[in-house]
């Protein structure tokens, strides 16, 4: 008997429930399986889309992992299980409490479903996307995180909000890491085909830009007491949707560089082909000169994260 595609996702918060909600509209699986510590949030809102399924009519069954051993040999396994960033923490702080619930979750996923696929989507993105594959042990192309879609699909919205018009014609580009220095790219923007430079002036160029970079600190300006959900999560059940159906799909996504742009043991942001066996393939897109400086800014900083970590000896032991 052929046994249909699993997901499991370690976390059932505002991301991990709309990535979840998102699979179940997609029928994009048989089954999602929600791991959280608070289990009966969990279980209230696997019963809750379960009930949505049925009202869709999709086939995906929502299932609670009661332990981590529930989490059993899952296709794609996404993470978004950390702690949210508290007064008076410092970055490094939030880096660490992340970096040690990141390595937990991940023994576990490698334990018990040692052929998965991972999705990283827990902050600060590309460290915890190191430490997953750290962790796992898994080749490079089995743990993706996920952020330029998200970062790309801001640029899209702003670039169509500034326009007022072209919506779902457009196509950004971001690379980079997922951090105030990321690396949006106007030159490899387009508008039904037509560059950005065609449409907009450099000034607009520019506040759309820097409308991107700080596009995650806009909504927790409004929403005060998180981060956005709806976009981080949709893109990772896009990321999602291309492993299981193995389309061969080019997305940004964050991965080990290993000499790729001239870098190499860091996570960065690049356009990588997702299929069945997670990212099946990077793509070297030609930078000018400030894009390649960006870029290196960029992978420096995150370099400096992985830094933290191998300085407070975290990866010691292993
Ligand atoms: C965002 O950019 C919090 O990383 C998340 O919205």
């Amino acid at each position: 008997m052929s046994v249909g595609k699993r997901v499991g996702i370690v976390g059932a918060g505002n991301v991990g429930a709309t990535v979840a909600y998102s699979l179940v509209m997609l029928g994009a699986c048989h089954e999602v399986i929600l791991r959280d510590n608070k289990i009966d949030v969990a279980r209230g809102k696997a019963l809750d889309m379960s009930q949505a399924a049925s009202a869709v009519r999709s086939h995906t069954v929502v299932k609670v992992a009661e332990e981590m051993s529930d989490l059993i040999n899952c296709d794609v396994v996404v993470i978004t299980a950390g702690s949210p960033r508290l007064p008076g923490m410092s970055r490094d702080d939030l880096l660490m409490i992340n970096a040690k619930i990141t390595k937990e979750v991940i023994q576990g996923v490698a334990k018990y479903s040692p052929d998965a696929i991972i999705i990283m989507v827990s902050n600060p993105l590309d460290a915890m996307t190191y430490v997953a594959l750290k962790e796992s042990g898994f080749d490079r192309s089995r743990v993706i995180g996920m952020a330029g879609i998200l970062d790309s699909s801001r640029m899209a919205a702003f670039i169509q909000e500034k326009l007022g018009y072209g919506g779902g014609q457009i196509r950004a580009s971001v690379m980079g890491g997922h951090g105030d220095d990321m690396v949006p790219l106007p030159r490899y923007s387009t508008v039904a085909g037509v560059p950005l430079s065609d449409v907009l002036t450099d000034a607009e160029i520019d506040e759309i830009v820097e409308r991107t970079r700080k596009g995650g600190a806009e909504i927790v300006g409004h929403l005060k007491t998180g981060s956005a959900y709806y976009a981080p999560a949709k893109s990772t059940a896009i990321m999602v949707n291309a492993i299981l159906k193995d389309t061969k799909q080019i997305y940004p996504c964050a991965v080990l560089l290993e000499g790729e742009y001239g870098f190499s043991d860091v996570v960065s942001g690049v356009p990588v082909m997702i299929g069945a066996n997670g990212a099946e393939k990077i793509l070297e897109v030609t930078l000018n000169t400030q894009e390649k400086e960006m870029f290196k800014n960029s992978c420096e900083s995150v370099q400096g994260l992985i830094d933290t970590l191998k300085n407070n000896n975290f990866f010691d032991g292993e």
